[in-house]
């Protein structure tokens, strides 16, 4: 066996995803509007799924007239704490959307990213009692194509982080997933008897130095002659 004693690995570059449960907003009152706003668009908008129901998106001056406001505050709250986790510094943030999936049997989600966003992340509302699919999180495709064009798929342990295509994370009730907005995911398909509610969101940060900066910029670009 091959001797550790003298290894030191440095882990570059990490990617963290913040799970955060008993998140604190009174879901059956979310839950009763949800439904009301189903039943006034039944249609919805079709966009990383397949199949299913998701709304068109709230904003925040929508949010703050209706439930889902006590979840948009619940939300920037613990983004804040992420965002401070993950190294932000003398920022603000601003929820840019938030919208509703209500996934029935067989319904899902394609790999998808969140461009224009920084945070962005998923509050899951209901589910059914089993098997409701997982939120799987996907490695760079080109990361992987690098590594593996020496091999087959059999060279690695896929139980590894360090090597693993994907990262599942578990839905459960009234638990928030934050993760940066450009990590590729994808949702299973639910294969449970009943829906899985959830509502996914986008954050951006703004910097609490363009105050200053901007309007120096924005002058100087207006005496180009472009
Ligand atoms: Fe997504």
């Amino acid at each position: 066996m091959r001797s550790k004693r003298l290894l030191k690995r440095n882990d570059l570059f990490p990617t963290p995803i913040w799970t955060i449960d008993q998140c604190g907003v009174d879901k059956n009152k979310i839950l009763d509007f949800v439904n009301v706003v189903k039943e006034e668009d039944p249609r919805g908008r079709e966009s990383s799924n397949i199949g299913g129901w998701q709304s068109w998106d709230f904003t925040p001056p929508v949010m703050k007239e209706n439930p889902l406001g006590e979840l948009h505050d619940n939300i920037i709250r613990h983004t804040y704490a992420c965002a401070d986790d993950f190294g932000f510094q003398h920022y603000t943030l601003s929820m840019l959307n938030l919208w509703i999936n209500i996934n029935l049997k067989g319904d899902s989600n394609v790999s998808h990213t969140h461009p224009g966003a920084i945070l962005s992340g998923v509050y899951y509302l209901s589910l059914p009692d089993c098997c409701y699919g997982n939120f799987t999180f996907q490695r760079n495709p080109v990361d992987q194509h690098l590594r593996e064009s020496w091999g087959c798929s059999d060279n690695f342990n896929r139980s590894n982080e360090l090597v693993a295509d994907e990262y599942d994370i578990y839905p459960e009730e009234d638990r928030l997933i934050i993760f940066p907005s450009w990590l590729t995911h994808r949702v299973s398909p639910n294969v449970g008897e009943g829906a899985r509610v959830s509502i996914s969101f986008n954050i951006t940060a703004h910097s609490n130095f363009y105050h200053e900066i901007y309007p120096k910029g924005r002058d100087n670009r207006t005496k180009l002659s472009i």
